[in-house]
């Protein structure tokens, strides 16, 4: 791409090529880590190049082009997503149950295209994954609009959704020609894939969820399209989606014989294809493909609901057509549901962390492909009264991926007699204490301060990586402290001696020592991470920052009202209630007490407002004498402005050091303010700090 076009307007063109040289590097190392799943550069690095790319960004805003790394973020939430015409629909699939309906397809390909029966037709198999069917249209390589399925004819434009996807190509002449003989990128394509969440990331959003108060997703697939189908494209971006492409819709100027060189090229171009595919010269290749499969799946990092195997010919898939609204020329294959029925013993109402209660379905055990099953989700207790579920019915249980049994309906026919229905408690079964449901909450929830069920759920979040990371000290070993009393809250961890914990079960002298070594390492956490440990609900590793940093200190906070918390950045009057009321409590306060007695009462330098620099945009240029400018942008910081590394409009003040040059012009041109080192200093002194 020449960058002519790109930059009219008057930006040097030493500019230009550093833009266009960042960008390439970005684009580059996005596919490597997304797509090839090889980083070759560090996130310091990476991070190093988006907040350069930002900064130049920021000063030649004409610069900006929407296929630019910077352009993933997430925009202005929208009220509704407009509708998409999809110039070719989108077909579904006919689906295959076993190896004869496979081999009854090849035979109906056959027939349809007048072959014998002994000629055989190459097949491609490619995993069948379990999300979101989207449409990615690129015109120029560039990445113009982007949709759902919906029906088929008509889905939503979520194109501002999927570009936060950065296993999705924004802009296909930056992406690494694999082969040598790689098909040119067509003046439009329109490709087509699966949005899907990786199993890892659906645990993090659901963690996540839970420390929030909010009713969890029931499984990757679920999770993936809410998170695609999102008004405000940030929420978006903050879920780790990733995207398997395997076809094309609609294109121009390109020519393809096969549908495997199609899935090459889609690769050469920049997107992210599934490796585990398949050409298989006959249809008993293909069965024997689907039966390596059925147990090779289970490892895979995320869900497919079967494999799909397609007509490799694009000649006989044109002559093959299609019936109603799927091909004739392709045809799903549905390993066997994780399936069976069982009946259930008991509706158990177990209590987490955030005192939320679940209702669990204990069962008669059941194997499900291989795997024994006595335990099920019910969810909540709105799910029970829609499932209907009721102690002594027999319930069809699934097993779906990785994620936890769920209970898919009652056979109600199998119903005896009139069990009684399933009502939440209102008394929490492990510490009688009242339960709350509020008002348009789906989750119900212990309000006990001392619930022995919520103090384990809090120490194992005290001491998880994210929080204090004490390695060595799990939720067995958690166990035995509580069910010993030797730990009440988290505190009490710190006062724990090694002769109380040698006599515990599976406990070496040396283990013990490395508990206790452990205990003592964390003392040195920093205070967003004792924050965060805190378990406050509603706040998790972000808000956890921005307290510590805004704050200074956990006394600080403590004694912070409702109003002030609801001044820092990214906190909510939600939230503010949320940190407020649990600083307001005893239990809190004697925790607190007990940390600091232990000599856990880390400080963070709190950002203050002060009058000079409160929300003003500071710019260093050129060479200071007694600052660096690194210590000069934090201190700036730490005194309410923000620094930034290059001058705009926006710009509010320039500090120009010796030799300042073309950042010093710029200012001067744009008529922004600017300071000598020693007026700068100054004006650091009247707002109260001293540099000697
Ligand atoms: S091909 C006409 N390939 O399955 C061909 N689909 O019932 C249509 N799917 O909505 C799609 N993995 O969301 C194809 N490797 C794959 C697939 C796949 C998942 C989904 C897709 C589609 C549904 C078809």
């Amino acid at each position: 791409m020449s960058t002519g076009s790109l930059f009219e307007g008057g930006i040097p063109n030493e500019i230009a090529s550093e833009i266009e040289d960042i960008r390439k590097r970005i684009n580059r190392a996005n596919f490597l880590y997304y797509v090839k799943d090889q980083p070759e550069i560090s996130d310091a690095e990476y991070d190093r190049l988006m907040r350069r790319l930002q900064d130049l960004e920021n000063e030649y805003p004409e610069a900006v082009t929407p296929d630019s790394p910077t352009q993933r973020v997430g925009a202005i939430p929208q009220t509704e997503f407009a509708p998409y015409q999809h110039a070719v629909p989108m077909l579904s699939l006919a689906n295959a149950f076993d190896a004869d309906e496979l081999q009854a397809f090849d035979e109906r390909c056959k027939r349809f295209l007048g072959m014998d029966r002994e000629t055989p037709i190459e097949y491609v198999c490619e995993l069948k994954f379990d999300g979101l069917a989207c449409s990615l249209t690129y015109r120029g390589g560039i990445l113009v609009a982007g949709a759902t399925r919906g029906d088929g004819f008509q889905g939503e434009n979520i194109t501002e959704n999927l570009r936060t996807i950065k296993a999705i190509p924004l802009n296909l002449h930056h992406s690494r020609r694999e082969s040598p003989d790689a098909k040119a990128v067509p003046p439009v394509v329109e490709v087509r894939g699966e949005v899907i969440l990786e199993h890892d990331e659906f645990r993090r959003i659901n963690e996540e969820r839970e420390i929030n108060g909010e009713p969890t997703f029931a499984n990757p697939r679920n999770a993936a399209a809410g998170s695609v189908r999102q008004l405000d494209s940030r929420i978006t971006a903050r879920r780790n989606l990733t995207m398997f492409c395997y076809g094309v819709g609609a294109y121009d100027g390109v020519d393809f014989d096969t549908h495997y060189e199609i899935l090459c090229a889609l690769g050469d171009w920049g997107f992210k294809v599934n490796p585990n595919i398949k050409v298989a010269g006959n249809i008993d290749e293909v069965v024997a493909y689907m039966n390596e499969w059925e147990t090779k799946k289970e490892s895979l990092p995320y869900d497919i609901d079967g494999m799909v195997v397609k007509v490799n010919s694009l000649d006989l898939q044109t002559r093959l057509g299609s019936v109603s609204r799927s091909p004739r020329w392709a045809i799903a294959y549905k390993y066997p549901a994780h399936q069976a029925t069982t009946v259930i013993k008991e509706i158990r109402v177990q209590v987490g962390r955030t005192g939320a209660l679940t209702p669990v379905a204990i069962m008669e055990p059941v194997e499900v492909s291989g795997v024994t099953v006595s335990r099920a989700t019910l969810h909540n207790e709105d799910e029970v009264h829609r499932k209907d579920v009721r102690v002594s019915d027999t319930v069809v249980i699934q097993r779906a991926g990785e994620v936890i049994p769920e209970v898919v309906e009652v056979v109600k026919e199998k119903r005896v007699g009139d069990p009684e229905e399933f009502t939440m408690p209102d008394k929490c079964p492990v510490c009688g204490a009242d339960v709350e449901r509020a008002e348009g909450e789906a989750v119900a929830r212990c309000v006990g301060i001392a619930c022995p069920a919520q103090i384990r759920g809090r120490m194992i979040h005290f001491t998880s990586r994210n929080a204090m990371d004490i390695d060595g000290v799990g939720p067995a070993l958690l166990d035995q402290f509580i069910d010993n009393g030797l730990i009440h809250d988290p505190a009490d961890l710190y006062s724990l001696t090694i002769d109380q914990i040698i006599p515990l079960e599976r406990m070496a002298k040396k283990s013990a020592e490395n508990a206790i070594n452990a205990i003592e390492v964390s003392k040195n956490a920093n205070l967003s991470r004792l924050i965060y440990a805190l378990g406050i609900r509603h706040v998790g590793e972000r808000t956890a920052a921005s307290l510590a940093q805004h704050f200074g200190s956990i006394e600080a906070v403590r004694n912070a009202s409702e109003e002030e918390l609801a001044e820092v950045q990214d906190i909510g009057p939600v939230v503010a209630r949320s940190v407020a009321k649990f600083f307001d409590q005893e239990e809190t306060t004697e925790v607190l007490r007990k940390l600091k007695e232990a000599g856990i009462d880390p400080t963070e330098e709190a950002r203050r407002e002060t009058e000079e620099f409160a929300g003003k945009t500071i710019v260093f240029t050129g060479a200071m004498e007694k600052l660096t400018r690194e210590k000069a942008q934090e201190l700036v910081f730490k005194l309410g402005a923000n620094p930034s590394s290059s001058v705009s409009k926006n710009t509010d003040l320039v500090v120009a050091g010796d030799k300042a040059g073309s950042k010093l012009e710029k200012a001067i041109s744009l008529g922004v303010k600017v300071i000598s080192e020693d007026e700068f200093l100054e004006m650091v002194k009247q707002a109260g700090v001293e540099i000697d």
